[in-house]
């Protein structure tokens, strides 16, 4: 029977209805897509994301960062997650949900996650030694895996901001090192650095310059070393071009930005990588809605009119993502 989870101290995410990554994980191995992680901070996200996730028939992983516990609470992002679980099963037949802590820092952040209901955690010490980031990771596993929660790992370091650690250049894996790192720490996934990076900027580009290809000769050299090992791509939003043209239009200003372009991402997904980390794509559509409704209707003050909007787009752009681009839509 379900444990009481309203006067416990810690639950089980079995008992608030999310799955950990692993059975995830094979499916998408084994059928050439990645699972989607979207990251959500507020009550639209979430609704859009399991909306998306549910009408395109996709597994997805909710992601929660640092930021994100600071900024909503823990306590109610995890009882939101559990809220959208009840919602979806309202709505029709459930899709695997997995809840992941996005970029944890330290073991005590963790441990209050894995405690606090969370499926799956990821610990990045990317940016600490090799021995360190083993052994941090190695202390994450021994307290997740007895609960059955799975643990994500990085080495190499994205350039951009991951919470609290930001990096001027990226500093792609070293293929050498992943073996010992998967066999070491005892991870489930392990994210790797082949050129993308976090948020809008992620490439400065001069006039008439495209983006750089992705890292695939990495990916695979790192796919060779651990065959059937899922690998995941942080900073993989593509920052569409439609969304920025909104946001400059109504008011904003940004320039300069680019992403990673869809078709990488798409061969990414066929090949050992199990999941993409999408946040900024569903920040820019958000910013873009809310600007529009203020430009057109400057007298409005209804929140529901400007968020409605803009969560109505974000449940597009995520089954979009879904169908076009981690090919996760009808696996489930
Ligand atoms: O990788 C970082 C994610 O986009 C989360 O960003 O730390 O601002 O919530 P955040
Ligand atoms: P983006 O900033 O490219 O959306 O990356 C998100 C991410 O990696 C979250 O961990
Ligand atoms: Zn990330």
């Amino acid at each position: 029977m379900a444990n009481m989870v309203a006067d416990v101290k810690t639950v089980s995410y079995k008992d608030l209805g999310f799955v950990n990554t692993r059975e995830m994980f094979k499916d998408a191995m084994k059928n050439g897509y990645a699972v989607p992680a979207y990251n959500f901070n507020n009550m639209e996200q979430i609704q859009a994301i399991i909306t998306a996730c549910q009408k395109s028939r996709s597994p997805v992983i909710l992601q929660v960062s640092k930021g994100a516990r600071d900024y909503a609470n823990a306590t109610l992002l995890r009882w939101m997650g559990r809220g959208a679980i009840e919602m979806m099963k309202e709505m029709g037949k459930p899709v695997p949900v997995a809840l992941h802590l996005d970029h944890g820092d330290t073991f005590e952040l963790c441990k209050s996650c894995i405690d606090s209901g969370f499926s799956s955690v990821m610990i990045d010490a990317s940016s600490k030694p090799f021995a360190e980031n083993v052994a941090l990771t190695k202390k994450v596993v021994e307290y997740a895996h007895p609960r059955d929660v799975t643990v994500e790992g990085e080495l190499g370091v994205l350039a951009g901001i991951e919470d609290e650690v930001s990096a001027e250049k990226s500093h792609y894996t070293d293929p050498k090192d992943v073996e010992n790192f998967v066999k070491q720490t005892g991870a489930d996934s392990l994210a790797i650095s082949i050129g993308t990076s976090h948020g809008a900027y992620k490439f400065k580009l001069k006039p008439g310059e495209s983006v750089p290809p992705l890292r695939f000769d990495i990916l695979e050299a790192c796919e060779k070393r651990i065959p059937g090992f899922p690998i995941v791509l942080h900073g993989a939003s593509s920052v569409l071009s439609a969304y920025i043209d909104m946001i400059n239009k109504y008011g904003g200003k940004m320039e300069g930005t680019a992403g990673i372009p869809e078709e990488q991402l798409r061969k990414a997904a066929k090949s050992a990588v199990c999941k993409i980390n999408i946040d900024s794509d569903g920040r820019l559509v958000m910013t873009a809605l809310i600007r529009k409704v203020f430009a057109e209707k400057p007298g409005e003050f209804d929140p529901r009119k400007y968020l409605g909007p803009a969560r109505e787009e974000l449940v597009k752009m995520y089954m979009d993502k879904n169908e076009k681009v981690v090919g996760s839509a009808g696996r489930c």
